[in-house]
């Protein structure tokens, strides 16, 4: 089938067929969130783990199943969502695109500057046609959307400072070593600046409109020991038009999630913080009271607004909410963080475009 008739058929009613590479929590549950949107098939299943893989299938319902390769080759499948462990993004991503199938990937887009750089290419030689989505769903929760709007209006003026914190107990993530292989890349290679706290920066970069140009930062490693890396990076970022910006990801404390993701933002004209926003009426209103932003924060993971806007995007032929270049510019800030922090040092951040 030609580019032109899958996006006919996205708007007909046969939907458009899709086939998940990775079927740890992740995968299954976008391939369930597919069925709750409606508008798209769960075509094929790919995983290396032959066991999980002959569970997805019958806890799916789907009998399109592969342990190898051939899910790219499959002419039956018309898009990929990849749902693979944070370093096993790229190859995935490389092979459905050298296929001429739509890409979701999910967040961090990639785990090196160098499997960017790879991706970014193939992005660059894909058929414009080809849609892509990267993983970062903050951006599809109606609080967050809320706030975008307010800035993208430019209510709370030029920004010039942001906060957002990725704090999670993920000690859980003890427990989930790969049966296949019995290693656990959540504990030899996560970076939490980079898996947890590339979500806040995204939403920065997101609100702010500008791109990272350089990031420093601090690191320990004391609240969850069995991590390889340090569990808690707190890094700055200076954006391309002076704003500056603190993005903190911790994994190991014993706390609940904070509301909001501790969002602040300062503007010349007004102050958001969490789910509410203070507007000066003008220069001498110096403390506006604080409202509340739009409606509830969506519970959950908003998995189903991020598909139908990748399906969507597809079948009327426009960007995605967060395309390649978005996704892996709000990845590249925070992997240089953890070179930065390496280095007890700032360095200057690359910016990934269609054309360089
Ligand atoms: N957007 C979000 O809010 C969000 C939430 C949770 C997880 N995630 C991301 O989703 C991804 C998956 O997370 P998870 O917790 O389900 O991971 P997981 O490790 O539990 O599952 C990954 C699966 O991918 C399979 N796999 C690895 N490489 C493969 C390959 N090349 N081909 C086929 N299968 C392969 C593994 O066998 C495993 O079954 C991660 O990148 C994670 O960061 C995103």
């Amino acid at each position: 089938m030609g580019l032109r008739e899958v996006q006919a058929s996205v708007c007909g009613l046969n939907g458009l067929r899709v086939g998940f590479v990775g079927l740890g929590h992740n995968g299954i549950a976008h391939a369930k969130a597919h069925r709750r949107v409606g508008k798209s098939v769960v075509q094929a299943l790919c995983d290396r783990n032959a066991t999980r893989l002959a569970e997805a299938g019958r806890e799916l319902g789907v009998t399109r199943l592969y342990e190898g390769d051939e899910i790219y080759s499959d002419p039956t499948v018309d898009a990929i969502s990849i749902h693979t462990g944070d370093p096993f993004h790229v190859e995935p991503f490389l092979k459905a695109l050298e296929h001429g199938k739509h890409v979701l990937v999910e967040k961090p887009v990639a785990n090196s500057i160098e499997q960017l750089r790879q991706m970014a290419d193939a992005a660059r030689q894909a058929d414009r046609r080809l849609k892509i989505q990267c993983g970062y769903v903050l951006r599809f929760d109606a609080v967050f959307e809320a706030v975008q709007e307010l800035c993208r209006k430019g209510m709370i003026g030029r920004i010039f400072y942001m906060e957002a914190d990725y704090i999670h107990n993920l000690h859980y993530q003890k427990d989930r070593a790969d049966p296949t292989t019995g290693r656990n890349w959540y504990l030899e290679e996560e970076q939490p600046i980079v898996g947890g706290g590339s979500h806040e920066l995204d939403l920065l970069r997101w609100f702010s409109g500008r791109e990272v140009v350089e990031t420093t930062g601090y690191a320990n490693h004391v609240a969850f020991p069995e991590m390889r890396h340090d569990d808690l990076q707190v890094a700055l970022f200076r954006f391309d038009d002076g704003a500056v910006a603190k993005v903190a990801a911790a994994y190991g404390p014993m706390t609940a999630r904070p509301p909001y993701a501790n969002l602040v933002l300062y503007g010349t004209r007004g102050t958001v913080k969490d789910d509410s926003v203070a507007i000066a009426s003008g220069p001498h209103n110096a403390h506006p009271a604080f409202r509340p932003i739009g409606g509830p924060r969506t519970k959950g993971h908003p998995f189903e607004p991020e598909i139908a806007d990748w399906l969507a995007a597809i079948a009327e032929d426009r960007p995605t909410r967060c395309g390649f270049f978005d996704g892996a510019n709000s990845t590249a800030a925070t992997l240089v963080a953890v070179e930065a922090i390496a280095q007890r040092r700032p360095l200057p951040v690359p910016v990934f475009t269609p054309h360089s």
